[in-house]
């Protein structure tokens, strides 16, 4: 389980997450929502140590993880799909998914079988199985996103963070990378999920927090969520 507690954030001077927290139990999908520019990715970069918090504390199955640089949260089991798909444009899909899996070849995470992960990641990413020669850089941007996804997942993580996976797709791949979500949460996979698609991000998810400039405004089953009336006319009007 991750839990967030009273966590401070900054850049520079300027603070952007005033006293954050959260909970995410293990095997669960649990959603944050909010405007642009509410503070969801800076959180994302808190817990997962690209960001140093101020103050405040993240602990990750009771161990706490405040301010670790990120390669040690990682070995801890926190991996995060980055907003904007950050992958190794000049490797192969399948060396970018093995090196989501480094910490488990230096036994820095537990190693189990990574070959049959691979593998399992494959069959739940198709597209990527058909590229896994590939290059990452020649991949479509939602195929990129997607191998971001993957890649995360390939640490055999405690706990995912997914930012925006589905940023700047088109409409099919964007019910794509919902469907894998769904898949993911089946297999067991505990997440925290950043969306736009705030209707289909509480369709998925068991739990959810509404974040407002940098604090927690509202937070609920996601079920309670998607009928309260301030979220509904806040976050989940249109068409999504
Ligand atoms: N690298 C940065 N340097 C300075 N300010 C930033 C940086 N990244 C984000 N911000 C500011 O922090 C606030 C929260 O941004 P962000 O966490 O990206 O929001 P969200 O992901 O919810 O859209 C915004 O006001 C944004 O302008
Ligand atoms: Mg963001």
């Amino acid at each position: 389980m991750l839990k967030i507690t009273d966590l401070y954030a900054a850049y520079g001077k300027v603070e952007v997450l005033h006293g954050i927290s959260l909970e995410v139990p293990k095997g669960k999908v649990v959603t944050l929502i909010g405007s642009n520019g509410a503070g969801k990715t800076t959180t994302m970069r808190a817990i997962s140590g690209m960001l140093k918090p101020k103050s405040g504390s993240v602990t990750l199955d009771g161990r706490d993880v405040t301010g670790l640089p990120s390669h040690k949260i990682a070995r801890a089991g926190l991996a995060h799909s980055p907003e904007g798909r950050r992958v190794f444009a000049t490797m192969s899909v399948t060396d970018n998914l093995l090196l989501g899996a480094f910490p488990r070849f230096t036994r820095s995470r537990p190693r189990g079988d990574v070959a049959h992960d691979l593998e399992k990641a494959m069959e739940l990413f198709p597209r990527l199985k058909e590229r896994r020669q590939q290059l990452a850089g020649t991949l479509s941007g939602g195929e990129q996103q997607m191998l971001a996804m993957a890649r995360a997942v390939m640490l055999n993580p405690e706990v995912v963070l997914l930012d925006e996976p589905s940023m700047g797709l088109a409409p099919i791949l964007v019910e794509e990378v919902f469907r894998i979500i769904e898949r993911l949460k089946q297999q067991g996979v505990t997440m925290l999920l950043v969306e736009q698609f705030a209707v289909a991000a509480l369709n998925v998810a068991d739990y959810g927090y509404v974040l407002e400039n940098g604090r927690i405004s509202v937070h609920g089953s996601a079920e309670s969520l998607r009928r309260d009336p301030a979220v509904k006319a806040a976050y989940l009007g249109g068409s999504h």
